[in-house]
């Protein structure tokens, strides 16, 4: 198949939601549908169970496991869908976020009895940062959830974009009848665990037909031709330009147990959901499709085996064809490599691959030469942008418990946050180790495997921070003069970025009101 051609079949999407939302439930739909799955069931729950948390253990292993399912390819009526998958649990958001770079759309999953919760707006924030276009779904239809004109108008106002409703429901819970698809004019019945046939589908010429009363009754059939008249003269027809804008979300509402109202997305989704599109970096734009081939690492998996200190790096490509066994750049270490095992996933197997195409995602075996951002290149020197990095919310420092072995801290650490697991910061009065995360949980893995990966045994000691922000300014000097009053609160991240460890709100904000010539961000871009 034409280069072309590969590049514009392909679809590169996640599924995000708040926990419990039914993201696990939709996806295994997706397979079934997509033939990669015959069962449902099948698909490994990557979200960590509620009893587990206190087991990190417990839970690295279920996140080994959820590697195979980390990426999910498979074709649906010719397209070749690469959905990615993304922690479900709190503590690994970070994780989420950094996936959201990879991806060139997403599809929310909303509760429709809990509405919009923690997760999915700063899920949003992040979509909306990268104009990433969006599609809703409405799930849970069978249980008795929020009336949807209120619950729409809480979506658009906490996520802050307009939606653009696609179907609309018939009641909800027991009395829950149906979808109506209001651009193609047709009404699919509900019944539970459906596998979703044409043949539940009622096209009707106009919704003042009496076949509809006859369908749904008469009181909800006005009720549908009232809420559609509604609809139509506010919505009108959707803009597919504004919705690959990221301005204009298609809503959809469903049952994903039920597998109800989401063929009618998955078709949707097809058809407007973009193909891999051209990517910014420090030096230029790059398209799919140019010859040469570029990728960059969006998230790295550490093997928790001591005996296999691999790694597996996960590539997006974005321009060319990858090649197995050819060398190239990587531009940050400024060395050419190459592999021998680069691995493709589809759905659950791990296959060894000779060449992938724009908008795949493919693991490259790593010993500890990539960390998240790094871009590979067939010479130029560029490296991709846009991928964040956001305030951690628990602070400690991180003290050395056998300074013979502060060698192998030093590199354990720096290892570990060049995965991604965790941020260090050094404070600028008394030059303290911080390490900040988003999660306790993190706290355990790091310790765990500092002592098992590196030899070197550390302990934590909280402290009272609740936010860093990075600072810039247009006036250096003024910045200078922040950082050397404000020493117990400020330190540099990583790459010597300075930052402003917040005591509270309170403190975040008379600093902000107080120094107006420095600019305080709550996020950072890893690539500069
Ligand atoms: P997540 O990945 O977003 O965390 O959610 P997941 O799909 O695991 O779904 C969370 C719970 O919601 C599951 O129940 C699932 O069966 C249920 N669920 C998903 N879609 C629907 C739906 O359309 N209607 C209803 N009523 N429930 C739905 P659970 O009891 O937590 O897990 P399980 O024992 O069923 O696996």
């Amino acid at each position: 198949m034409k280069f072309e051609k590969e590049i514009k079949r392909r679809k590169t999407f996640a599924i995000i939601s708040h926990p419990d939302a039914g993201k696990t439930t939709l996806t295994e739909k997706f397979l079934l549908f997509g033939g990669a799955i015959q069962t449902a069931g099948a698909v490994k729950s990557n979200k960590i169970k509620k009893h587990a948390t206190s087991d990190f253990m417990e839970i690295e292993r279920q996140r080994g496991i959820s590697v195979a399912t980390s990426v999910m390819t498979f074709e649906y009526k010719n397209y070749l869908i690469n959905l990615l998958d993304t922690p479900g649990h709190k503590d690994f958001a970070e994780d989420t976020f950094r996936t959201l770079t990879a991806v060139d759309s997403v599809i929310l999953v909303v509760d429709s009895v809990n509405g919009v919760e923690e997760q999915t707006r700063r899920l949003m924030e992040v979509c909306r940062m990268r104009d990433t276009p969006v599609i809703v779904f409405i799930n849970k239809l069978d249980r008795d959830g929020k009336n949807r004109f209120d619950l729409l108008e809480e979506i658009e106002k906490e996520l802050k974009i307009t939606l653009h409703p696609m179907t609309w429901p018939i009641n909800s819970g027991k009395d829950f009848k149906g979808v109506y698809n209001i651009h193609q004019n047709n009404l699919r019945l509900f019944t539970a665990n459906t596998k979703a046939d044409e043949d539940d589908v009622v096209a009707l010429d106009n919704l003042q037909s009496s076949d509809l009363d006859k369908l749904i009754g008469e009181r909800d059939a006005n009720q549908l031709r009232e809420d559609v008249e509604l609809i139509e003269g506010v919505y009108g027809q959707l803009n597919d330009n504004e919705y690959l804008k990221g301005k204009i979300a298609p809503v959809f509402f469903g049952s994903a147990i039920n597998n109800f109202g989401v063929l009618e997305m998955l078709d949707t989704f097809i058809s407007i959901a973009p193909s891999p599109l051209c990517r910014d970096t420090n030096k230029r734009e790059v398209c799919p499709s140019e010859e040469k081939f570029s990728g960059f690492v969006f998230k790295i998996h550490a093997n928790l085996d001591p005996k296999h200190r691999d790694r597996i790096a996960f590539m997006r490509v974005c321009s060319g064809k990858f090649e197995r066994n050819k060398y190239y750049h990587h531009v940050r270490i400024d060395k050419d490599v190459r592999f021998s095992n680069p691995y493709s996933f589809l759905a659950r197997s791990k296959d060894v691959i000779e060449d992938a195409f724009p908008g795949d995602v493919i693991g490259l075996f790593d010993t500890g030469n990539f960390k998240i951002g790094d871009t590979l290149t067939e010479g130029e020197d560029f490296y991709y942008i846009g991928i964040p990095t956001f305030s951690p919310e628990i602070f400690k420092e991180l003290i050395n418990k056998d300074p013979m072995k502060s060698k192998q801290m030093e590199k354990g650490i720096q290892q570990l946050t060049d995965e991604g697991v965790a941020q260090l910061f050094t404070q600028f009065g008394g030059n303290r180790k911080i390490i900040g995360c988003v999660g306790e949980l993190q706290f355990e893995v790091i310790q765990y495997r500092l002592l098992h990966e590196y030899g070197a045994s550390c302990e934590f000691k909280p402290l009272p921070f609740y936010k860093a922000c990075w600072l810039t300014s247009k006036e250096p000097k003024k910045l200078e003069e922040f950082l050397r009053f404000k020493q117990q609160n400020s330190g540099e991240d990583k790459d010597g970025n300075p930052i402003y460890l917040a005591q509270s709100e309170w403190f975040l904000n008379t600093e902000i009101t107080n120094n107006p010539e420095i600019e305080f961000h709550f996020s950072s871009e890893i690539n500069k």
